[in-house]
């Protein structure tokens, strides 16, 4: 197979990241100075938060850069002692650059738990004068506030879809792809301001060797869209019965998450403009609640059958 666009076109350089251009320029000052503060950067999926940690760097140490930047993954490397014995050994050696730092990347460092992030506080403040940490996670409130206070964080928005449609039309220039602009807006309304997700869809749209709005609607399984515009209209019409049986044959038949039930449902919501707009806004409320609950650790099922039954709610109070 050939080689995955996300990785062949992961940026090398703080200027080839797209969007994020206030973190970006603070980026840049940071290589200028050769020095940078410990960093937070929280924000959704696919927006450049690993990109930017390894184009600053690549551009702070050049070729020995690998030297020089430890990536950890905080939800594979289980437990905090294996965290903090690999901080250790990369510590303990010394830098093989003029800075005299190194940089330590922990992605999904949300994922750890309130006491192992404590135990790594006192790790980084044992190292200080020798590393940096880059702490990577979606969201900046899960990151414990004594680490908050000791960090700078930079929060990563979802892309613009210009700035999307910017780097697809590189991107397939340099692949000799031709794709109109048509197909490209499915893209980038499909992927929401997530890259990794464009890249993804270009790159299976490029193998299918069939290019259409309505070919990268089939790929992604967006034809359930019409799916979603059903279960939105049959729950705010009151039709409980029938908005379960839908949400129920996505769960199980079609093995969706309750993540991706929510943001279907936030794209109907947004495409659904004939919605009175007092029952549009009371439907959003909804999804966010949900999202922010399920994201929380509450059960998919449950707060899902919950949503249905506010939107039934939602549609009574609201005509
Ligand atoms: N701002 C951007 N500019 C250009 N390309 C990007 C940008 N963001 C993401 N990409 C592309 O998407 C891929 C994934 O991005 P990256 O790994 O940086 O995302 P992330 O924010 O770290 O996501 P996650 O939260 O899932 O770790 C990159 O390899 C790159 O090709
Ligand atoms: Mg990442």
């Amino acid at each position: 197979m050939s080689e995955i666009w996300i990785e062949k076109y992961r940026p090398h350089s703080l200027s080839d990241i797209v969007g994020q251009d206030e973190i970006i320029s603070k980026l840049k000052s940071f290589v200028k100075v050769k020095d940078l503060p410990h960093l937070i950067f929280a924000g959704p999926p696919g927006t450049g938060k690993t990109s930017a940690a390894m184009a600053l760097a690549i551009e702070l140490y050049g070729e020995n850069w690998k030297q020089n930047f430890l990536e950890l993954n905080a939800s594979n490397e289980r437990g905090i002692n294996v965290i903090r014995e690999n901080v250790k050994d990369f510590a303990r050696i010394v830098a093989s650059n003029d800075l005299g730092i190194k940089i330590i990347f922990l992605d999904e460092a949300d994922q750890l738990t309130p006491e192992a992030q404590a135990a790594l506080r006192r790790t980084m403040e044992m190292y200080s004068s020798t590393t940096r940490f880059i702490f990577s996670c979606n969201y900046s409130s899960q990151i414990i506030p004594p680490i908050q206070s000791r960090t700078v964080v930079m929060r990563f928005k979802p892309l613009k879809p210009d700035d999307m449609t910017r780097r697809l039309q590189y991107i397939a220039e340099k692949e000799n792809f031709k794709i109109d602009g048509a197909s490209i807006e499915a893209i980038t309304e499909i992927s929401e301001g997530d890259m990794r997700k464009a890249l993804n869809i270009i790159q299976a749209i490029e193998t299918s060797g069939d290019v259409s709005p309505a070919r990268i609607y089939e790929i992604t399984g967006m034809a359930n869209q019409e799916e979603f515009k059903l279960l939105l209209t049959s729950a705010v019409a009151g039709v409980f019965e029938k908005a379960k049986e839908i949400l129920d044959r996505m769960l199980i038949e079609e093995g969706m998450s309750g993540m991706d039930i929510i943001r279907g449902m936030h794209s109907a919501t947004r495409r659904e403009t004939m919605l009175p707009p007092l029952q549009r806004m009371g439907i959003l409320m909804a999804l966010g609640e949900t999202e922010f609950r399920i994201v929380e650790g509450a059960s998919d099922n449950i707060q899902l059958d919950a949503l249905l039954a506010k939107l039934v709610h939602v549609g009574r109070e609201i005509n």
